[in-house]
C-alpha cells in the first residue's frame, strides 16, 4: 500500500504548477485528518450540526461545522507559499494568501451540511487552477480536483487530469493507496435526483424520468433502481464505484432557475474527476468544464455519471 506522499511524489514532475498542487494536497490532507477527528469525536461542547448563526454568500445557513472546516482549510492553505488565493464557498469574496503565489484554491470545505446531525457522509471539495489566469476560469483549466468523504471511511480521490486516484485515511491520520482502477462504467440503471422536486422540473427532466420509471413497460425497457444521499460527495463516490447518474437540474422554484450547485466550488472539481474517470458531466447544454464562470458563487444545471446514460439524458432536451 503506497502513502499519498509517495504517490504524490510520483505526479509532481518538474512541472512547477503541478509541484504546487502536490503541496497544496499535501496540506489539504493534514487539514482533512484533523476535520475526520472532529467529527469523529467533537472536542468539548461543539455541536457540529448547530446553527453557527450566520449565512453564506449564497444564503444557506452555516452550520458550526462549515465555519469550522472552513477555517482549517484556510489554515492549512496559509502555510502553502504557492497558494495565491482562496476561495470558499463559506466565504463572500476571494481570500488573499500569498503575493507570489502560483494557484488558486477553490474548496467547498464542508459538503452536504444538512447531513452533518444525521451521521450521513459529508465530504470536503477542492479544485486547484492556474493563479495567472484570475479567479473566474472555466475548469478545464484545473491542474487537479478532488474531493474527501467522511463517511464510514474516510477517503480520497483526486485527479490531476489523467488518471484517477483513491485514497483512504487511517486510524494515524495517514492516507494510503486504496488501489483501484477508478472508472465510472458507461451503462447504468441508477439514477439519483431529489423527486420531491417533480412538479418544479421541466418537461425534458420529467419525461427522462418517467420514463426510467416505467422500467420494463416503457421506453428504456429495463428497470431503474433511484438514490439520494443528499450530500454530493457521496453520490458521486457511489457513481465512481458502480456506476449511476446524478441530476440537479434547474427547477421551477424561486432561486433555482440554475439548479443548486455551485460551478466554481462543486460542479467543476466533480466534473473534473467524472471526465478523468470516462464519464460525462454538462449543464444540459454542454460540458460543464467549459463554462466560464460569471461570479464566484455562481450556481449551474449539474448532471453526471455514466457516459451512455449522460447521453440519453441529453436527447430529451429540446
Ligand atoms: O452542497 C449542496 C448540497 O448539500 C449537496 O451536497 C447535495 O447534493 C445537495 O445540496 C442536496 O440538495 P437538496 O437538499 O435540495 O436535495
Ligand atoms: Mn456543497
Amino acid at each position: 500500500m503506497s502513502h499519498l506522499s509517495t504517490t504524490l511524489e510520483s505526479v509532481a514532475s518538474r512541472d512547477p504548477l503541478r509541484a504546487a498542487a502536490v503541496d497544496t494536497v499535501k496540506a489539504l490532507a493534514l487539514a482533512v485528518a484533523d476535520i475526520a477527528t472532529l467529527i469523529r469525536w467533537p472536542s468539548g461542547d461543539v455541536a457540529l450540526g448547530a446553527a453557527s448563526g450566520s449565512a453564506n454568500a449564497d444564503g444557506d445557513n452555516q452550520k458550526a461545522l462549515d465555519v469550522l472546516a472552513d477555517e482549517m482549510i484556510q489554515n492549512a492553505l496559509c502555510k502553502v507559499p504557492s497558494v495565491a488565493l482562496y476561495l470558499s464557498e463559506e466565504q463572500d469574496g476571494a481570500v488573499p494568501l500569498h503575493d507570489s503565489g502560483t494557484i488558486i484554491v477553490a474548496s467547498d470545505p464542508l459538503d452536504g451540511s444538512s447531513n452533518i446531525d444525521t451521521n450521513v457522509s459529508v465530504g470536503t471539495i477542492f479544485s486547484i487552477l492556474p493563479a495567472v489566469d484570475g479567479a473566474l476560469q472555466a475548469g478545464r483549466n484545473q491542474i487537479a480536483a478532488g474531493f474527501f468523504v467522511y463517511g464510514p471511511q474516510t477517503t480520497l480521490l483526486l485527479t490531476f487530469g489523467e488518471s484517477i486516484m483513491a485514497f483512504q485515511l487511517d486510524n494515524d491520520g495517514q492516507f494510503y493507496d486504496m488501489d483501484w482502477q477508478v472508472r465510472i462504467e458507461p451503462k447504468t440503471d441508477e439514477f439519483a435526483i431529489n423527486a420531491s422536486n417533480m412538479r418544479q422540473w421541466q418537461s425534458d427532466v420529467a419525461a427522462y424520468i418517467a420514463d426510467c420509471l416505467a422500467g420494463t413497460n416503457g421506453p428504456r425497457r429495463r428497470n431503474f433502481n433511484m438514490r439520494w444521499v443528499g450530500s454530493l460527495v457521496a453520490d458521486a463516490w457511489r457513481i465512481f464505484r458502480r456506476g449511476g447518474i446524478f441530476l440537479y437540474p434547474a427547477d421551477a422554484r424561486s432561486g433555482y432557475g440554475a439548479g443548486r450547485l455551485r460551478l466554481v466550488y462543486e460542479a467543476n472539481p466533480v466534473a473534473f474527476l467524472v471526465e478523468a474517470a470516462g464519464g460525462k458531466a454538462v449543464d444540459g447544454n454542454g460540458p460543464i468544464l467549459d463554462i466560464l464562470p460569471e461570479s464566484l458563487h455562481a450556481r449551474v444545471p449539474f448532471i453526471f455519471g455514466s457516459a451512455n446514460e449522460v447521453d440519453e439524458f441529453m436527447r430529451y432536451r429540446p
